[in-house]
């Protein structure tokens, strides 16, 4: 029962079992609200009877007493499970959640957007709190003490008149119930067009550079025109489908008075009920059916949650790359064994992919745009795991280690640097967590950053924007090159690494580099010859097959890409207008 409440609500243990309190509570709450009705019955009836001696008036003096402390604890209890419990699940949820994202592989992120991570973080959450802390708990009360209150008047009063105010309660609840399907694809739609809008607008915000460039501002606006009146059109549709389920079965619930005054009046008029019991039940009706009815619409919303619940499950039952915490490793000699990999099920962008990057040695990887040199690395450092094959680190599978402590092997600077909000000795020190500000200012000079930093108007305390919007490209790639600096990790990723730094900078930074290599597995990336000439090893990608490798001098005899590749950039290339 725990198990099921888990996953169907996303919800931890303890909320799950909050959950059950919550029900049991409003349950309880709801039946001795009705218990007071009750001994204002039997008083009436007691009264008119003349029954009503001063020796029972303590008794139901002492009843309301009893049911009225018996209404706090209840209240008091339904409190507690269900407000103080929202907040502290929340809490958990959320948590549950950013630990589960730490975890999952990449090819998870690739499959989805930012933006609806983050409704799922955000809005999905804040959706199913409040579902799982009052609307279900509220729902199954409701169901529960009607349903206790609908036997005990069979057992005490002609069932006629009970049937005639009770029917309609299943029957509004089945139509309801009937209805989900149509409900939760509704909810669905609702969801992605909104989805879709909210990309649009964070891709306008991201790229809001290159549509001005292009002059693409007005066109792309026009496009997201299109995807807010969708967003409109849909949500009122939603509403409408909703409602038309909801109001039809609240008419279902209003039948209930009439049913009950027609069969009651009947039953009276033929003196099988008394005129108490008639208007009694006519009071029942009136009283019960408006909560019922609330409680149809929570049981709509529940619904249409399912739909967030299974979102978020999505993410938290999705698979995430485990492996042996301590590493069995002998070296650290890179080596790919017959690798084959794809992004995703269609197109295979690396085949059969063999060669071995020694330690101590700088092996290079070269080729055309898109060969997948980058795919490489990060296959190499388990950024996803390969679909055939084997890669090794100094021997030990690298898909059977943890990729937490994998990453502690490798310093890698990315050929697309992300940097953050966040002063520059911070994102120098985000390479190695505790690393004092001498160690960051050292490995920021080896960088050849000490030199911008200066000029910076609070040096190393600068904050420098939003993912470094405030550098330029080669101080970024300085800064990711300070941070490899820092963690001097065995194995080093170099993608790009020096793209962007003009060649008086490129020169410093790589005799840096060679004092950082010493004696590491280096496994570089770059399109300019002179970058990898010095490199021990060359393998060649062109299309996601190793079209040739070995020592630069051996290439080059050999006369193929390589070969030419260098003949290109030696010779250089003018621009001329054609
Ligand atoms: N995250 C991704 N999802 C799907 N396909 C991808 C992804 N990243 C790269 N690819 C595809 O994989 C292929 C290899 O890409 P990769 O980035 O490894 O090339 P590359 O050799 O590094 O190119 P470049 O020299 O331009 O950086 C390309 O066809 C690319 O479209
Ligand atoms: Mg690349």
């Amino acid at each position: 029962m725990i198990k099921y409440l888990q996953h169907k609500f996303a919800l931890s243990r303890e909320g799950a079992k909050d959950m059950i309190k919550a029900c049991i509570s409003v349950t309880v709450t709801n039946i001795t609200f009705m218990m007071t009705a009750g001994i204002l019955y039997l008083l009436i009836s007691d009264m008119l009877d003349g029954g009503l001696t001063t020796d029972r008036l303590p008794i139901y003096i002492g009843g309301s007493v009893g049911v009225l402390i018996l209404i706090w604890i209840a209240n008091y209890i339904q409190y507690n499970a269900t407000f103080l419990t929202t907040y502290r699940e929340s809490g958990v949820r959320r948590t549950t959640l950013a630990e589960k994202l730490r975890k999952l592989p990449l090819s998870f992120f690739g499959k989805k957007d930012l933006s609806d991570l983050t409704t799922t973080i955000m809005s999905d959450c804040a959706m199913i709190e409040t579902a799982s802390s009052h609307w279900i708990p509220e729902l199954i009360g409701a169901l529960f003490s009607t349903g206790l209150v609908g036997i005990s008047l069979f057992i005490f009063f002609d069932w006629r008149i009970v049937l005639a105010s009770f029917w309609v309660i299943p029957a509004s609840f089945l139509l309801i119930f009937a209805s989900s399907k149509a409900q939760k694809n509704a909810v669905r739609k609702n969801n992605r067009v909104k989805m879709e809008l909210a990309d649009g607008i964070q891709e306008a915000l991201e790229s809001v550079r290159d549509l001005r460039a292009n002059n693409a501002q007005d066109r792309y606006m026009c496009g997201l025109d299109v995807k807010i009146k969708n967003v409109e059109k849909y949500a009122l549709f939603t509403e409408l489908k909703l409602a038309v389920f909801v109001n039809t079965a609240a008419i279902i619930l209003k039948m209930g008075i009439a049913t009950t005054a027609l069969v009651g009046g009947a039953l009276f008029a033929t003196g099988e009920i008394t005129l108490l019991t008639f208007f009694m039940f006519l009071m029942l009706v009136s009283r019960l059916y408006d909560p019922m009815n609330i409680t149809l619409q929570n049981f709509a919303a529940i619904i249409a949650s399912t739909v967030q619940c299974e979102r978020l499950d999505e993410v938290l039952s999705h698979d995430i790359q485990t492996g042996a915490e301590k590493m069995t490793n002998s070296g650290y000699d890179i080596r790919f064994d017959h690798v084959s990999f794809s992004y995703s099920d269609d197109t295979a962008v690396l085949k059969d992919v063999s060669f071995t990057a020694k330690q101590g040695e700088v092996t290079a990887l070269i080729g055309p745009s898109g060969g997948g040199k980058t795919t490489v690395s990060r296959l190499a450092a388990r950024f996803w795991d390969t679909t055939g094959g084997k890669i090794t680190l100094g021997g030990m599978d690298i898909s059977k280690v943890d990729p937490e402590t994998l990453f502690s092997a490798f310093s890698i600077v990315f050929q697309d640097v992300t940097l953050f909000n966040q002063t520059v000795m911070e994102n120098i020190r985000i390479g190695k967590k505790g690393a004092t500000d001498e160690e960051v200012i050292q490995a920021a000079k080896l960088a050849n950053c000490d030199e911008f930093v200066s000029k910076l108007p609070d040096g190393y305390n600068t904050m420098i924007g939003e993912n470094g919007s405030e550098l330029s490209g080669g101080e970024r790639q300085r800064i990711s090159i300070a941070r490899a600096f820092l963690k001097d990790a065995p194995v080093i990723l170099l993608d790009e690494a020096t793209a962007s730094l003009d060649v008086e900078n490129e020169t410093a930074i790589q005799q840096a580099l060679s004092a950082l290599i010493r004696n590491k597995t280096v496994l570089i990336i770059a399109h300019r010859m002179r970058t990898v000439a010095g490199a021990n090893k060359i393998v060649v990608l062109s299309d996601g097959v190793v079209a040739e490798q070995g020592t630069p001098d051996e290439l080059l005899a050999k006369n193929g890409i390589f070969a030419q590749m260098a003949r290109l950039q030696s010779e250089g290339q003018n621009w001329a207008i054609a």
